[in-house]
């Protein structure tokens, strides 16, 4: 075994310094490169972060090349098996897993908070009523804030608490509100009798002109997958939330900018794109013309669902729905013709070169979307569910950063590559 630090040596000055490696429990070694600039006088490039850790983190492991996913150290196979969504976000938030009575208390918990301010359901009369489900998310996430001001104190952990309970607690009612209001309908009460997943398929389906029975096994298909997304370490709406957070903002605040990170279509929107790709296949027999237009540089179409920045082999989450979607469609009709392209989509791409040789495996999206599907979730609502299961993820790695003794606020520096200084001219002169 060589020596444990890496050398950097600035050529042009012959300077060099030796850094530490930094090990962690698991995953590679990491270096500290925080005084790269005062020594060497050099900054280090690395879009999009593909060699960065940003953080020191306790909350969730991913090994990428084996395709592990551990929250606070337990595999994500064991409490998809065993757990569920409630006990899951206890795990996450407070780092170990709850005694019967402390899961009690805290479920009681959030079902208290799971109301929604009266003043705040005029706020749904103001969009359009066509705005997308998740437009509405992000700004009335951020105005809980404006609501919920006596517990805004960051560095105050009872107020960390009750905004986190705050936070578990109402996306859902406010979700669920943003759905009704697009279709006309008027938003309904929590019921605190239902688990955190019965609630929120009571509150999306039910009318008050008639009685609503939650099917048991809709409930236990979304509360998995609310447990498979609650929290995957620094993703782009994760590290947004960090960094939003990380000047101090309130965390109603950073948890609507991490809202507005997920909706894209490489991270949480890609749940809605894999539907509508799907369809636009619309038949088994077109997949290999869809596959050559994945395959093709030309064109910006990518097979939805499939690749990872950290996964280099199959996402395990996709791989545990992936049984559930199966499961679910068997007891329901007329949705085997999608599966049936997912599946065949699945196999044909998984034996291509071009994704071989890539390491493109199908991700937690692609199987996602058609279980939302099969549970009538409507297609623009599939990523306002990824936003309710991931808030546990996105506060408990604010809470996690804003603790840390090390706190510094977040600021990137950048290669600059535009004009060189130069003199204002006034505009007669211009030409
Ligand atoms: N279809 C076709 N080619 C692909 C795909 C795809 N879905 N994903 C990656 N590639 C190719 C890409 O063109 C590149 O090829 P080459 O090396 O020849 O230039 C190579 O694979 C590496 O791709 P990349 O864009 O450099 O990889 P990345 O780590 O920057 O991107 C990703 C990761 C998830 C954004 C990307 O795989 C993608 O766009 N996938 C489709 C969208 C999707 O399913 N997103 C959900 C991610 S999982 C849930 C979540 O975190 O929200």
């Amino acid at each position: 075994m060589g020596k444990d630090t890496v050398t950097i040596k600035n050529n042009a000055t012959g300077q060099e310094l030796e850094i530490p490696l930094m090990r962690g429990t698991h995953g590679p070694a990491t270096i500290d490169i925080g005084n790269l600039y005062s020594k060497l006088g050099i900054f280090t490039f690395d879009n999009g972060f593909k060699s960065t850790a940003s953080c020191r983190s306790k909350i969730t492991f991913i090994d990428g090349e084996e395709g592990v996913l551990l929250y606070r150290g337990y595999p994500i196979e064991q409490l998809a098996e065993k757990s569920n969504f409630l006990e899951v976000c206890y795990l996450l938030y407070y780092g170990e897993l709850p005694t019967q009575d402390e899961y009690e208390n805290f479920s009681r918990l959030i079902t208290r908070h799971s109301m929604i301010n009266e003043g705040m359901r005029s706020f749904y009369d103001g969009f359009w009523h066509n705005a997308h489900p998740m437009a509405i998310m992000v700004g009335v996430v951020g105005a809980l804030s404006a609501f919920y001001h006596d517990s805004l104190e960051i560095n105050n952990p009872r107020h960390q608490e009750i905004s986190a309970y705050r936070l578990i607690a109402k996306l859902p009612t406010i979700a669920a509100a943003s759905y009704k209001y697009s279709i006309g309908q008027p938003m309904v009460y929590p019921r605190n009798k239902m688990s955190y997943a019965e609630n929120f398929l009571h509150m999306m389906f039910s009318v008050p002109a008639e009685d609503y029975v939650v099917n048991p096994l809709h409930a236990k298909a979304l509360d998995l997958l609310f447990i498979l997304h609650a929290d995957h370490e620094q993703n782009a709406s994760t590290s947004t939330v960090r960094l939003a957070g990380s000047s101090e903002a309130n965390p109603f605040a950073a948890v609507s900018a991490g809202v507005g990170a997920l909706w894209g279509p490489a991270h949480g929107g890609a749940n809605e794109a894999v539907i509508k790709m799907l369809n636009e296949i619309g038949e088994v027999s077109a997949i290999p013309k869809f596959i050559e237009r994945a395959k093709d540089k030309n064109d910006t179409f990518r097979l939805m669902g499939f690749g990872h920045r950290v996964y280099k082999s199959y996402d395990p989450r996709a791989k545990i729905i992936r049984k559930t979607a199966h499961d679910i469609l068997a007891t329901t009709s007329g949705n085997d013709k999608m599966l049936d392209i997912a599946m065949k989509l699945e196999e044909i791409a998984l034996k291509d070169e071009y994704f071989i040789q890539r390491k493109l495996y199908p991700n937690v999206d692609f199987y996602s979307g058609i279980i939302y599907k099969a549970i009538k979730v409507p297609t623009n609502m599939y990523t306002v569910l990824f936003a309710i299961a991931r808030t546990i993820g996105w506060i408990t790695q604010w809470k996690e950063m804003i603790s840390d003794p090390e706190r510094v606020i977040g600021r990137p520096r950048q290669l600059y590559i535009g004009a060189e200084k130069r003199d204002y001219a006034p505009i007669a002169s211009r030409k």
